[in-house]
């Protein structure tokens, strides 16, 4: 296929990704976005709070299809293809990717049908994740207390968000794609851009050819920014960085619905405890007492995390805060021809492909939705020469 031009708009975890995928397919590609990776230590917790990606954990955490929500059985797959990517990621680059591979432990204290019958050793999806991941459940005798009804193991992956986010951006650069810092009003404005001489995208603008230039399509990877799909709501999620580094990543869903975490960082990053998940709210200040619940309530779960000998305390480096752009139904992957008038906003049309509403699960399905992406895109692209064709 001809070489297209393709811009991104957003640098989170999806975006960063999709550009990736797409420039190894050989395009020419652009992210534009008003934030970056950049150190953890330097993002702005109240201007950035809308930048999800450096606040997340981040864990893989295997979920389990359920009939409850049709989108689970669409994003398994998804988070399947990540893990495989992640593993090859690790292994090329284990000192720089900012990947840490580490058990993944899970005590459950209601659990739903769906993972009752992982215990099944006849379940297709138990036994696909036994030879993925060495997944096993876990016997009542390995519970910490009575109130776990159901645990299970496996080996899994954490990130360092920053470190990972800034490890593909490098690699973006390096394999001649264009980064842009601006803030848009809307999708739509990208297909009123000239190319050639805003964006950089292929030759130097003084060549007549690339006068004529042209986006040939939009990844809309922008989170929940531009907030005009109804559809879309904010997940507050505050978590409680510490010092120490656990030795796997925990997590306890709680009877009464909240859940208690650890994500080790690796590359000393210390240790994510967490963590609350609040359905549209924007405050953005840490609530203290949250904090001190988060890391009463882990010291319980994971006594382990005290490593010198009768510590009980945490060593507390800061509060997190950030919004899960979380979406009714799950998120939205697929193609769609904007007209002129359309995306809400002044500029052009053109063929975008949504990338959003990822939630809490940005991380864990990022390579699956970033194949999805390329596919969609070279699907659209296809359809276009065929169409063509048939004009001659
Ligand atoms: C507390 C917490 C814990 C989490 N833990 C995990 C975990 O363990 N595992 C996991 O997989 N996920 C986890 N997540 C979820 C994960 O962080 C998100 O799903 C992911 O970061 C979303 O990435 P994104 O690229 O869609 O959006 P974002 O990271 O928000 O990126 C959006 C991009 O679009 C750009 N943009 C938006 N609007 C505009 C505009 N108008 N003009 C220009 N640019 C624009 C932004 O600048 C940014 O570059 C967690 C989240 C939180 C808050
Ligand atoms: C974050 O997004 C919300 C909703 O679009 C907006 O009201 C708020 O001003 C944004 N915050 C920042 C710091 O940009
Ligand atoms: C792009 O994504 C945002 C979510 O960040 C959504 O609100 C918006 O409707 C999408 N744009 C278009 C043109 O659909």
């Amino acid at each position: 296929m001809a070489q297209k031009n393709i811009v991104v708009v957003g640098a989170g975890v999806i975006g960063i990704s999709s550009a990736l995928l797409l420039r190894k397919a050989g395009h020419a590609v652009t992210i534009i976005a008003r934030d970056f990776p950049a150190p953890f230590e330097t993002i702005d917790p109240i201007n950035q709070i809308n930048y999800t990606s450096p606040w997340g954990g981040a864990h893989n955490r295997w979920v389990p299809p359920s009939p409850a929500q049709p989108h689970t059985a669409l994003e398994h797959p998804l988070s399947l293809s990540t893990y495989s990517h992640m593993k090859k990621l690790h292994s090329l680059h284990p000192q720089t990717a900012g990947i840490t591979f580490l058990p993944g432990i899970e005590y459950l204290e209601s659990p739903p049908p769906e993972y009752l019958s992982l215990s099944s050793p006849t379940d297709p999806v138990a036994r696909s994740l036994a030879s993925l991941c060495g997944f096993r459940v876990l016997p009542p005798s390995s519970h910490p207390d009575a109130k776990v009804k159901w645990a299970c193991e496996y080996e899994t992956y954490c990130v360092n968000p920053m470190v990972y986010l800034t490890f593909l951006l490098r690699r973006f650069f390096h394999q001649g794609g264009k980064i842009v810092r601006q803030e848009l009003r809307s999708i739509s404005e990208v297909f009123a851009l000239r190319p050639a001489e805003d964006l950089l995208l292929g030759q130097p603008s003084s060549s007549s050819s690339s006068q004529c230039a042209r986006i040939d399509a939009v990844v809309n990877a922008s989170g929940t920014n531009f907030g005009q799909d109804p559809d879309v709501f904010v997940t507050r999620g505050q978590t409680v960085l510490v010092a120490e580094e656990c030795d796997a990543t925990v997590t306890r869903q709680n009877s009464d619905g909240s859940w208690t975490f650890s994500v080790p960082r690796g590359f000393e990053g210390g240790t994510v405890i967490g963590g609350t998940k609040e359905v549209g709210n924007w405050d953005v200040k840490p609530d203290p007492k949250v904090r001190e619940e988060l890391l009463k309530k882990f010291g319980e779960t994971y006594p382990k995390i005290f490593k010198e000998g009768g510590k009980k305390e945490l060593t507390v480096l800061r509060d997190i805060v950030g919004r899960r752009p979380t979406r009714k139904g799950g998120p939205r992957i697929e193609g769609e021809v904007l007209d002129a008038q359309g995306g809400g906003g002044g500029g052009g049309g053109g063929f975008v492909m949504h990338a959003y509403g990822l939630g809490g699960r940005g991380y864990e399905l990022s390579w699956g939705v970033a194949e999805k992406v390329v596919e969609g895109v070279e699907k659209y692209f296809q359809g276009q020469e065929e169409e063509a064709k048939a004009k001659l």
